[in-house]
């Protein structure tokens, strides 16, 4: 059956039962999935983290419990867990939407003896995987490996391999040139009807003598299939009413093979781990450790500069200040993994250049010159900042220096759907402050103040010379252990009081206020007080450069509860940053309820009518837990408290019935238990600011794209509101030929449908990534949604070859 967007809608509520797959959300006892994915990924880094010890000469420890905290420390980066979690996350959640993007596709169940079409999909998604590595383009390497996890893992659930008496996988599936022999035709019955709801020893004798492989039959609207075929079985699955009655999967401990479910799932284990290392030995021990995240740093440093003429002594202050840092970080536990440098001037942009060699980064950063008109007052900033945020990693620290406007607003909604997609912060250093004297903010750099607040970044103004001392912002904010502790923005003057928690796990406590004419005293657990113009005071040292103003408390003990009280006849922010390895992640998710609750990452906004639900995940330790969760108003004190429902494994669904109509960020507190055993509370705040929307985008990427090749992909814009003219936003950040409809015409509460078609060059490398960005604005752009996808450009090898195109996700 084809995937058609309106029957996917319709089959959301049936598809996270589980019956389709490992996944069962209220039998905690079976294996999910997510279980299976997680247990692999452990084991075979493990093995990979082994194999570099014994070649550094170091002494390996496996650890036991083998956990993301125990092994990214048998690793010997124990900063990594974070990260490592994040990217387990990541693949864990592709792996499990595959249930709804694909409900209908047999192949990625290996339903219906759809051997060839499934092993396809696994051995092309394995060569994506590895292109894309090569390439460097690791976010899209998880995207595809936890998309392929899926059907690899089923097969062990919904074929016979099992009850063949296999003792271990079957590696002809991630083999393209081994063959799948032996394949049940299908006029071949191969099961009997189940006695009595009992269906062990359902499966004929002479399939099991003649080792003949066959799967279950499934369909959630059809009762027919092939005579004599094994049904899939299970509650959603029509099929298993006709003769033979009854199906064979092993989904979870209930299902109708569910004594088989134990092997199944560890066989779907060891089968995940040798896929894992079948990639670990094309793409080398170092490249598999930082797709999995682990490596000594992984904090990123990307500068986004504009190089036009009158920048020219601010690009020399950047390049000493950033090799400054660079050599400040070298060999610490916060020194860059990844370097990134995107240019831009009063007529062009680009290109992006990454390096994760910060020798090479600094030639990259010196041979920059300033260029282009020398009285032009406006710049493609954005343009450079829109390349930034399609190449970085998802959650980097961006840092972009100007001193004039952007010329090029249009790209402003593009920039926010990325910003709202990768969880970027970014960070604008303007060089155009009116006059020192000044306690007005230059009404140039609204844009860049509203961008930075999305993203719980900060719009920097000094004025030229002021610059080194405002960058002390780049050393405290290039680190691993990065969180955030208080976020809130004030967009007119404003007298307020803010109090935050600080545990006694966060470290470099540093309070940020940005804005002229802010009057503020700062209030510690202890007591002590200090005013804004006390440079060096009992409780700390206060640093003023322009707008900025950086508080770093003298105490190396900060635990408790501290207050800031703000005068302001101006705009400002305040923002509270320390490092810590508590902390948590975040995506958006959308719910089902029937017949049983389950969910799937949005990679949009949110819809305004309706609840609002997000996937939390700790981080940080076994011990954490969350008690509490709220969504805060940006600009504003509104806040609205959340219910938290514990989904394991660090996980919680939190779930709002509303939320504030401008943009929110998200609250957690928490506890974790403290070496005497105590309970400590932690309280952390979300960087990127989310905001809903009436509209709604959605498009689902399927099919080969090979260089040289045109793409479709056809989307579909939703309004829960009035309808009208809707107009169409479509961009790509490698700049390849596109099309697509400008407007479409929506009825109120209708949908319309579009199709963007994409053309890649024949030049173009294999596992090279297309980050596309779909946008839909209502009329007199009152609101508005998009999508982001991110598509691979693989080169065949055979006619067989072609390449996953695959959702992107937020990911934490
Ligand atoms: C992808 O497209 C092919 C051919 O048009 C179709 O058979 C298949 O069902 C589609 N798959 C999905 C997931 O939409
Ligand atoms: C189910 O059937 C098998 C053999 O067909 C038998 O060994 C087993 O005891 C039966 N189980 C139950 C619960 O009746
Ligand atoms: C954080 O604190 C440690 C020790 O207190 C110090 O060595 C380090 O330089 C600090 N990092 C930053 C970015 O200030
Ligand atoms: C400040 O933000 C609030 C809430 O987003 C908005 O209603 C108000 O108009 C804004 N005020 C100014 C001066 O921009
Ligand atoms: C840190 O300060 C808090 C409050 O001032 C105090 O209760 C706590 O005992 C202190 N912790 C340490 C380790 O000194
Ligand atoms: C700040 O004041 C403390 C004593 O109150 C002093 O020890 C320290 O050197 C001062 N720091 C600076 C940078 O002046
Ligand atoms: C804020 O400052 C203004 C002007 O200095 C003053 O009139 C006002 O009382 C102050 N407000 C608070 C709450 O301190
Ligand atoms: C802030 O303090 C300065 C100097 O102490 C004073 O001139 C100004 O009026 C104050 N502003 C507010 C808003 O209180
Ligand atoms: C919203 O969530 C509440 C529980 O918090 C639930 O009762 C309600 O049905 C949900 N509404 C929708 C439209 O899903
Ligand atoms: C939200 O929860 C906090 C902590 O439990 C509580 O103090 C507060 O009153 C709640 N707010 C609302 C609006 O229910
Ligand atoms: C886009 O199309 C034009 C005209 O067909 C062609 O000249 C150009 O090379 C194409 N650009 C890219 C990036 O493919
Ligand atoms: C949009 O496309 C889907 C199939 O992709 C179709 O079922 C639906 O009718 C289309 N909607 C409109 C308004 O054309």
């Amino acid at each position: 059956m084809t995937a058609n967007p309106l029957i996917i809608t319709a089959v959301l509520l049936l598809v996270q039962s589980g019956a389709l797959a490992f996944k069962i959300v209220l039998d905690f006892s079976s294996m999910s999935h997510q279980e299976i994915t997680k247990s692999a990924i452990l084991q075979a880094t493990a093995e990979v983290c082994k194999a570099r010890a014994e070649q550094l000469g170091q002494n390996f420890v496996l650890p036991n419990p083998l956990t993301v905290k125990s092994l990214a420390a048998a690793c010997s980066y124990p900063q990594a867990a974070r990260k490592f979690q994040s990217v387990i996350d990541d693949i864990k959640d592709e792996n499990r939407d595959v249930d709804i993007r694909h409900f209908f596709n047999t192949e990625y169940h290996f339903d219906d003896e759809s051997f060839l079409q499934g092993r396809d999909i696994i051995t092309q998604g394995v060569s994506t995987v590895k292109a894309n590595i090569q390439q460097k383009n690791f976010e899209t390497a998880r995207e595809t490996l936890g998309e392929i996890l899926h059907p690899l893992q089923d097969f062990y659930s919904h074929s016979n391999w099992i009850e063949l008496g296999n003792q271990s996988p079957y590696r002809n599936l991630i083999k393209p040139d081994l063959p799948i022999n032996n394949i049940a035709d299908k006029s071949t019955p191969t099961c009997r009807s189940c006695v009595d709801d009992n269906c062990t020893g359902n499966i004929l004798e002479s399939i099991i003598t003649e080792k003949k492989l066959t799967s279950g039959y499934f369909s959630a609207t059809d009762t027919i299939k092939p005579y004599g075929k094994c049904s899939h079985g299970g509650s959603l699955d029509k099929t298993k009413e006709t003769e033979p009655v009854g199906g064979i999967n092993k989904d979870s401990f209930g299902s109708d093979h569910g004594h088989l479910h134990l092997q199944a799932a560890n066989m779907a284990i060891a089968a995940t781990k040798e896929l894992l290392e079948d990639i670990g030995a094309s793409v080398g021990i170092n490249n598999f450790l930082r797709l999995m995240g682990i490596s000594q740093t992984f904090s990123v440093l990307c500068v986004v500069i504009d190089t036009s003429k009158s920048m020219a002594d601010d690009i020399a202050e950047v390049k000493r200040i950033i090799s400054l840092i660079i050599d400040g970080k070298k060999g610490t536990a916060d020194e860059p993994s990844e370097y990134i440098l995107v240019t831009f001037n009063d007529l062009d942009f680009g290109p992006l250049t990454k390096t994760t060699d910060a020798e090479e980064f600094k030639r990259l950063l010196n041979a920059i010159s300033a260029s282009g008109e020398a009285t032009a007052t406006a710049k493609k900033c954005l343009s450079g900042l829109w390349l930034a945020l399609t190449g970085a990693p998802h959650r980097s620290e961006m840092f972009v220096f100007t001193d004039a406007e952007p010329e090029d607003v249009e790209l402003k909604s593009t920039v926010l759907a990325l910003i709202e997609s990768t969880k970027s912060t970014v960070n604008f250093l303007l060089t155009n402050a009116l006059s020192a004297q000044s306690h007005v903010s230059n009404p140039s750099n609204q844009l860049y103040q509203e961008l930075a607040e999305a993203s719980g970044g900060q719009a920097i103004e000094v004025s030229k010379g002021m610059l080194p001392q405002a960058s002390s912002i780049i050393e405290d904010t290039v680190s691993s252990e990065l969180v955030m502790l208080f976020f809130a923005v004030r967009n007119q003057s404003a007298a307020e009081d803010f109090s935050f928690l600080v545990d006694s796990s966060v470290t470099n406590l540093t309070i940020y206020i940005t804005g002229f004419s802010s009057n503020f005293t700062i209030t510690s657990p202890s007591g002590m007080s200090q005013y804004s113009t006390e440079s060096n005071g009992t409780l700390g040292m206060i640093q003023t450069s322009g707008n900025f103003h950086t508080i770093r408390p003298h105490s190396k003990n900060g635990t408790g509860l501290w207050q800031i009280s703000v005068n302001s006849t101006q705009p400002f922010t305040v923002k509270v940053t320390g490092q810590s390895v508590t902390d948590f992640l975040f995506d958006i998710v959308e719910v089902v309820q029937d017949p049983v609750p389950g969910y799937t990452a949005l990679d949009s906004r949110p819809q305004t009518s309706g609840n609002v639900t997000l996937l939390l995940s700790v981080t940080g330790g076994d011990s954490l837990k969350l008690t509490e969760v709220a969504v805060v108003e940006t600009m504003g004190t509104e806040t609205v408290n959340g219910s938290l429902e514990d989904q394991g494994n660090g996980q919680y669904l939190a779930t709002f019935n509303t939320v504030p109509r401008g943009s929110f960020g998200i609250h957690v507190t928490g506890q974790y238990s403290s070496i005497q055993s105590s309970q400590i509370s932690f309280q952390r705040y979300s960087s990127t600011q989310l905001r809903t929307s009436g509209v709604s985008v959605s498009a689902v990427a399927n099919g080969t794209w090979t260089p040289g090749t045109t793409f479709s992909l056809p989307f579909t814009v939703e309004t829960s509101q009035s309808g009208g003219s809707f107009s169409i936003t479509v961009r790509n950040d490698r700049l390849y030929n596109m099309t697509f409809p400008s407007s479409l015409v929506i009825g109120n509460g209708g949908r319309a449908n579009g199709t963007v078609t994409l053309t890649a060059p024949s030049d173009t490398p294999s596992g090279t990534d297309v980050t596309l960005t779909i946008e839909a604005a209502a009329p007199g752009d009152s609101d508005s949604n998009y999508v982001v996808l991110r598509l691979s450009v693989v080169a065949g090898v055979g006619p067989a070859m072609s390449l996953s195109l695959s959702l992107w996700k937020q990911n934490n």
